[in-house]
């Protein structure tokens, strides 16, 4: 997955409207980057480089047409050459391109043998060489219709023709929206990145390609080339305020919005709330799936309905759904958990589901995203934007929705809400200094680990998990979350003498079996942590957090996030953009 961003207009340095397109793109990769401008001569200008595309701007080119493109490489290393745009061998096309041509050998094979020259190990830029060797018998429109309907996978790719000065795009899968403006058009992989220029915008769809310059906007369907006419839409979307203020990262701040975001969601979500509790009382089979964060979300889901609400709701992690819809009916729902709503694992198992009759709702952080617009019920997650790629705040913002949900269920709203204010008393108190400093110490005397081992039991066993993974995303230090109940069936053969160990000692009927996995752990010498509102000698470390029931998976986590956070100030490390990750997942 990467980010991409065209213009074509009236900007006279339309390379640095680019730049700046691509820096609200950042999250969808950040390992390269690169800008080609036609300059007034007609010829294409390029600027590549590696890493994260900082501030400096590119002033040394006249242009009004750009395209730029910000890389999660798939294939071929992170160099100057495998970084986007592309060109081909008469250097008058640009190509930018995001998602995977599966079959890109077998065309570069033939491609090579009618003597094109590959410059990159990429399989994109076999995409604009092909367009080339169309253009050989065809026109440029048809030649990128044809050729992009030669890749298979999900992909979407944009070219741009310095002869024609006009773009070509086409779509299947990966996200790509229009944006008109007055006298220039755009282009991006995502409609918050044109909201700065344009709120006129119209969503692609699957099987469509379009053709851009700065007066006109055609629409086609890749199948027959038929034009269509399309509906704009006027984005009425609060432009949130992204920047991190004097926080020094987006992780830490968002961290922070997490009391603001929590009052707001038991203040003006209850139709919503009431919508999804009806669904799910009225269906045969309800299914809770995400990935990543979203999915240790759904986990949680499962001990939440079933201790609030006595009802069973399944959980599936979205990349394996796929194989498990069979028994499907048109009685089933699927709750799709996403902060971006752009996870193709979980848009590919959504599409599955969809396929075998079951009705789809979104829990989702992401207006107008591919599950939002795809999706038969929605609930906005209400989060606002997050930045950083840890995610934080559209965690605890399903886990509120969830616990409401499943009060409303059981006919208690207004007693899930005082639980959930109670939980925000918890959360303002660990996001004091004195508490998050206590937080900084322990993360600082853990920075030099190599493994850290968390368990929970019941619903605080998908909390370990998201501990976890935010220690491994933020810190790259190993952690693994796991049942209280499994340590002993292998685990516990890896603790020794001053191994890290935390324990959620959570105020519930799972208390004292947590207890006796602590001892164990320390009698193998473990070093350790808990996190509970009772502590025990046993420990070495111990965080106070207020009983709020179960919410009280919320304070628990917060104080994960800042584990994982601190870990990675210590370490010098950039908890906004960790290495070898992005914000949202579009391909395989
Ligand atoms: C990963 C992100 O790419 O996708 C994770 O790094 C996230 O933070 C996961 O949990 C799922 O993303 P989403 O947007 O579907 O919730």
């Amino acid at each position: 997955m990467c980010g991409i961003f065209a213009y074509t207009g009236k900007a006279k340095q339309a390379q640095n409207l680019v730049f700046n397109g691509l820096k609200n793109l950042e999250y969808r990769g950040y390992d390269s980057w690169g800008i080609a401008a036609i300059a007034n001569d007609n010829k294409i200008q390029v600027v590549k480089k590696t890493g994260k595309i900082g501030n400096s701007a590119i002033n040394n080119i006249d242009s009004t047409m750009a395209i730029g493109h910000t890389r999660w490489a798939t294939h071929g290393g992170v160099t100057v050459k495998n970084a986007h745009p592309h060109l081909d061998c008469t250097g008058s096309l640009a190509l930018i391109h995001n998602g995977i041509i599966e079959n890109y050998d077998q065309i570069k094979n033939s491609l090579l043998k009618s003597g094109h020259r590959f410059l990159s190990e990429t399989d994109s830029e076999v995409a604009v060489h092909l367009i080339e060797e169309y253009q050989k018998k065809l026109g440029f429109e048809e030649a990128v219709i044809a050729a992009f309907k030669e890749f298979q996978g999900l992909n979407a790719i944009i070219v741009m023709n310095a002869d024609a000065r006009v773009f070509a795009a086409a779509k299947n899968g990966s996200p790509l929206i229009v944006g008109k403006g007055r006298g220039e058009n755009f282009l991006a992989s995502d409609a918050h990145a044109l909201l700065p220029y344009t709120r006129n915008i119209y969503f692609m769809e699957d099987g469509e390609a379009v053709f851009v310059d700065d007066k006109k906007i055609s629409v086609y369907t890749l199948s027959d080339y038929q034009q269509k006419s399309v509906n704009f839409t006027t984005l009425d979307w609060r432009q949130d305020k992204t920047d991190r203020g004097h926080y020094p990262h987006y992780m830490i701040k968002e961290i922070h919005d997490q009391v603001k975001i929590l009052e707001y969601i038991t203040g003006h979500q209850d139709e919503g709330i009431k919508k999804f509790s009806d669904l799910i009382s009225k269906s045969f089979g309800t299914y809770l799936v995400g990935c990543g964060t979203a999915a240790y979300a759904s986990l949680a889901g499962t001990y939440i309905f079933s201790k609030i609400a006595k009802f069973h709701l399944n959980f599936s992690v979205a990349s394996e759904f796929g194989y498990l819809v069979d028994f499907l009916t048109e009685k089933s729902l699927v709750i799709a958990l996403s902060q971006s709503g752009e996870t193709i694992d979980l848009i590919d198992a959504v599409r599955k589901a969809k396929k075998k009759g079951a009705r789809i709702a979104a829990l989702v952080n992401n207006l107008g995203s591919t599950l939002y617009r795809s999706a038969d019920y929605k609930l906005l997650l209400n989060a606002g934007v997050e930045k950083a790629v840890v995610s934080t705040k559209a965690f605890t913002a399903k886990l509120a929705h969830l616990i409401l949900i499943a009060y409303n269920l059981a006919g208690k709203l207004e007693e899930g809400k005082k639980v959930i204010r109670e939980s925000v008393a918890a959360a303002s108190r660990i996001l004091e200094y004195d508490y998050q400093k206590k937080v900084r110490n322990l993360a600082d005397k853990l920075a030099n680990q190599d493994h850290i081992y968390i368990i929970g039991r019941g619903v605080s066993y998908p909390v370990a998990l998201e501990t976890a993974l935010k220690i491994k995303e933020a810190s790259y230090i190993h952690a693994e979350g796991f049942a209280g109940g499994e340590l002993k069936h292998g685990v516990i053969a890896l603790i020794s003498k001053g191994t890290p160990c935390m324990a959620i000692l959570a105020d519930d009927e799972t208390y004292s079996d947590t207890l006796s996995g602590v001892m164990e752990m320390k009698a193998r010498g473990g070093y350790m942590i808990g996190l509970g509102s009772n502590n025990q000698q046993i420990f070495d470390e111990f965080l106070q957090i207020p009983d709020c029931g179960i919410a009280t998976v919320i304070p628990n986590i917060i104080i994960g996030q800042l584990i994982g956070y601190y870990l990675a100030v210590k370490k010098g490390l950039d908890p906004d953009k960790p290495r070898n990750l992005a914000k949202s997942v579009t391909v395989k």
